[in-house]
């Protein structure tokens, strides 16, 4: 496959040598990237450090093209798949405001025919002072992407927003800017995770959910557009600043956060692992004593089933994590609880591991999806999500 090309743009901001190592995180993502610096940005790095991780020759003058027609302040452009500017300093997003044009990067900007994402960094004083909101207001409504800032300790000392974004939520901007946004204006709750169910004041129960697949979903979903919130319970992966999470670590906290959130929202996906039982809580910590305790296990509302039954107008995805019998067990799920699809995978080679192959069940038949990473397992669970809502709506506007 042919690789993507990112035209990296790098202003004058005192984070351009974070550009240095934004580009070695480009090109392990498998990204062509070619630099071009402005004037300003020189005085922070150097074109050879740059030159010499992206692998191309740095540019920033438009009046000694390197080769061809000399128009390389149009060219550059129509062969990028996206112009990303990182750090964007508050200068040049003024410039952009207003179309100027008097140096090679913002030309590339102005005569661009790709998507232009642009991550601000600068004094959280210059980011809030009313020019630059103003300013952004205005390259957002003329489509520009934005990505950022953080807020955070800054380089001159203070605190606030300003910083540059940090590259974990840059890289899913970055996938944002070039996938097809199928989810536009579409609400996506995902529950994930594991549950935890005291036992006693130090002990409990819980299962092997990783939170991997939870994780995958919800990035996959915000790359389509997805606004989505993630119900966690525990799990061994953080999640990106522009998902929002509500934390859920035992079976009570998930079905009041889900039953209290899916109104909401256009989609649920139940990919957490809850509870079926939880232990009577002993207070205190029980005392080792006779070689045999047991200890008596109260089974938990089905927060599914009861998700079918009040709130089948959303769309509804299931998980089926099963020993045996996948695609049975998994039919069965989807018909007794009312759902749309239901996720099939067995349990010894998926829950914890990075890799799994699934079956999508719904109520005409049986997808298998081959062993694969879960992002990519994800990817393929969301188109086929939104082919079946394009079903829904095109059979809706026919009746
Ligand atoms: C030490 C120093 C640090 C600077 N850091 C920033 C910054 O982080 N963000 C910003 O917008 N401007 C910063 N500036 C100001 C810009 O460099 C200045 O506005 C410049 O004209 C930007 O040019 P450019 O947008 O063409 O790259 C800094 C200036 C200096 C001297």
């Amino acid at each position: 496959m042919l690789k993507k090309k990112i035209l990296l743009g790098v202003t004058g901001s005192v984070a351009a040598y974070k550009a240095a190592e934004l580009i070695r995180l480009l090109r392990k993502n498998d990204f062509f990237v070619q630099v071009v610096l402005t004037k300003s940005a020189k005085q922070f790095v150097t074109p050879l450090t740059l030159q010499a991780l992206s692998g191309n020759p740095v540019l920033e003058n438009m009046w000694e093209p390197s080769e061809g027609n000399g128009m390389e302040h149009i060219n550059l452009s129509r062969t990028a798949d996206l112009i990303l500017i990182a750090p964007t300093s508050g200068n040049f997003i003024a410039k952009l405001a207003n179309g100027l044009a008097d140096d090679l990067l913002t030309n590339l900007c102005l005569a661009r025919s790709c998507p232009l994402l642009v991550a601000p960094a600068m004094n959280v004083e210059m980011f809030e002072n009313n020019a630059t909101q103003r300013n952004l207001k205005a390259i957002k409504e003329d489509g520009v992407l934005i990505s950022g800032p953080d807020l955070g300790e800054q380089a001159c000392g203070e605190v606030g927003l300003g910083r540059l974004i940090n590259f974990e939520s840059l890289m899913l901007d970055i996938k944002k800017a070039l996938t097809p946004q199928i989810f536009i204006n579409k609400k996506i709750l995902i529950s994930s995770g594991a549950t935890v169910e005291k036992i006693d004041e130090a002990r409990a129960i819980t299962n092997l959910s990783s939170g991997l697949m939870g994780l995958n979903l919800a990035k996959t979903a915000y790359t389509m557009g997805a606004d989505v919130t993630v119900v966690s319970g525990n799990s061994n992966y953080e999640l990106p600043q522009c998902i929002k999470k509500i934390s859920a670590k035992n079976h009570e906290a998930m079905y009041q956060s889900i039953v209290s959130n899916i109104e909401n929202n256009d989609i649920y996906i139940s990919a957490a692992a809850i509870s079926d039982y939880k232990p009577s809580y002993t207070k205190g910590k029980i005392k080792k004593g006779s070689n045999l305790i047991s200890i008596d296990l109260e089974k938990t509302k089905d927060i599914l089933s009861y998700v079918g039954e009040n709130f089948s107008h959303k769309f509804l995805v299931g998980f089926a994590a099963e020993s045996e019998n996948v695609v049975e067990n998994g039919k069965n799920k989807l018909l007794s609880k009312n759902l749309d699809i239901v996720i099939g995978n067995e349990i010894k080679e998926s829950m914890g591991k990075t890799k799994a192959s699934m079956v999508i069940i719904d109520h005409d038949k049986n997808t298998i999806l081959p062993k694969a990473e879960k992002d990519i397992q994800s990817r393929i669970i969301l188109e086929y999500i939104f082919k079946l809502l394009s079903k829904e709506k095109a059979h809706d506007t026919i009746n």
